[in-house]
């Protein structure tokens, strides 16, 4: 077994980025973090740009220009992939470390959203270890509580909030009143967004992360392509402030739930009570919330990125490969998983929050209610309000339970009305 014959293990890091720095960081100041595991040293590291300044010193460490070379390097035990990307160069690397005998540990969650059961079969069938605690949730240990302490309880359902980016820029719109372009700009600029945000704000990275967890607390296999996925670009200003009016906070929620015909997996704009503890996850916070048959509920909030938390996780995963290499990749073993997120359950009920901007006129309200009544979409709550920077007048509703069909019809319908100033925006309220 790795480590247990040897006074120290040797590490491969491939990426010396945030994560990749934050775990030399850490293995330097504790080199001996595994628990009788003897002395981890990372011998041989990778990167893009050899001359780049880095907070770190890898003077004493072979250096790659290419990380499947690393991978394959004789003189590592256990190959840490840090680069990220679902396909190219990591897929390459991590698949060159398990053909030479490796243990792989990444935090990369696109590859293991889109090709986790693949490699899984890979990783199983030559008695390796394949780890990602890193990739859901950075510091917050949501993969081993899925796929470990909970395996004797039946999941129902898990919701949370998965991207940091976006829950910060929604905590932000709420508490400056400013729009999401210059939200987003000001994020940009403190660190807390990408320059090339689509990942986080468009949803997939929630996404990814929400198929992994699905394929834990499900049973089956990532299915990363079949997430139905929403970001935050279209949530205005004015749903914030009249969704906090009916006692709501809108969260980005990815949500994987099991139906009696399937399982759920999506990410939505999604409306949470105030007093909802998904709600009150704010800024660059994750928060996970975990429905078991037996344990109840469960919640789990913590920093879901950054080099220190994320060099953590991946420090545990080291750990574990040599505590438990023969663990499954996933809760079971790789060639008895089953679907994981599946086709979306037809006959699912669900409420809606419903904007419909109007002209301020007589007979209105009676003319929606009516197109609710005969839609079979009965309202739950109710408000009209004037807003003073906006023209045409608001009014918000939100729906007891129904079926997707029966409100996509209603919102035609509604749009249709002459009344209507604007398309009706419609958002998801939570069922957690
Ligand atoms: N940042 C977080 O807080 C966080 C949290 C959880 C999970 N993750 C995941 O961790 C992984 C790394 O994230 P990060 O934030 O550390 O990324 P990052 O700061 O962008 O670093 C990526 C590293 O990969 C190297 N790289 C990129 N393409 C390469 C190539 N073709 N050959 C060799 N090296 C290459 C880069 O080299 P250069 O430095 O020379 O450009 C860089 O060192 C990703 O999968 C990410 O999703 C990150």
């Amino acid at each position: 077994m790795i480590g247990q014959d040897k006074r120290s293990l040797r590490i491969g890091v491939a990426g010396l980025g945030t994560v990749g720095q934050g775990l030399l960081r850490l293995i330097a100041r504790r080199p001996d973090f595994v628990p009788g595991g003897g002395r981890v040293e990372v011998t041989a590291v990778s990167a893009r740009r050899r001359g780049a300044v880095r907070n770190v010193d890898t003077s004493q460490m072979a250096w790659f220009d290419d990380p499947v070379a690393l991978a394959r390097c004789p003189d590592i035990d256990v190959f840490v992939e840090l680069v990220g990307g679902s396909e190219g160069v990591a897929r390459q690397a991590v698949t060159a470390a398990l053909e030479s005998g490796k243990a792989v540990v990444t935090a990369n969650k696109a590859l293991i959203a889109q090709h986790g059961a693949e490699l899984a079969h890979f990783a199983e069938s030559r008695g390796l270890a394949l780890r990602f605690e890193a990739a859901v949730m950075g510091g917050v240990p949501a993969v081993k509580i899925l796929r470990e302490a909970l395996v004797g309880d039946e999941i129902e359902a898990v919701a949370g909030i998965l991207n940091g980016t976006s829950n910060y820029i929604l905590t932000e719109m709420e508490a400056s009143g400013l729009d999401f372009d210059r939200i987003l700009a000001q994020a940009q600029t403190l660190g807390y967004a990408e320059a090339d945000p689509a990942a986080d704000i468009g949803g997939w990275d929630a996404g990814h992360k929400i198929a992994i967890l699905a394929a834990l607390a499900f049973g089956g296999a990532p299915e990363g392509s079949r997430v139905e996925v929403e970001g935050i670009e279209s949530v205005e200003l004015i749903d914030i402030r009249l969704a906090g009016a009916l006692g709501f906070r809108i969260k980005l929620i990815a949500m994987a739930r099991k139906g009696r015909d399937g399982v759920r997996v999506s990410v939505h704009p999604t409306l949470i009570p105030l007093d909802h503890p998904l709600a009150r996850a704010a800024g660059a916070l994750n928060a996970l919330f975990i429905h078991g048959a037996e344990v109840g509920e469960l919640f789990i909030q913590g920093p879901g990125a950054g080099a220190g938390p994320t060099a953590a996780a991946v420090a545990a995963d080291i750990a574990d490969v040599i505590a438990n290499p023969k663990r499954p990749v996933f809760q079971s073993p790789a060639m008895s998983l089953g679907q994981g997120t599946g086709p979306r359950p037809a006959r699912e009920r669900e409420g809606v929050y419903i904007r419909l901007m109007v002209r301020d006129e007589p007979g209105v309200v009676a003319a929606i209610s009516e197109t609710l009544a005969e839609g079979g979409v009965s309202i739950d709550s109710f408000l009209q309000k004037r807003l003073e920077d906006v023209t045409s007048v608001p009014i918000v509703l939100t729906t007891h339970p129904a079926e997707a069909a029966a409100i996509t019809g209603t919102l035609a319908r509604l749009a249709a009305l002459p009344c209507m100033t604007q398309s009706p925006r419609l958002m998801r309220l939570a069922r957690i």
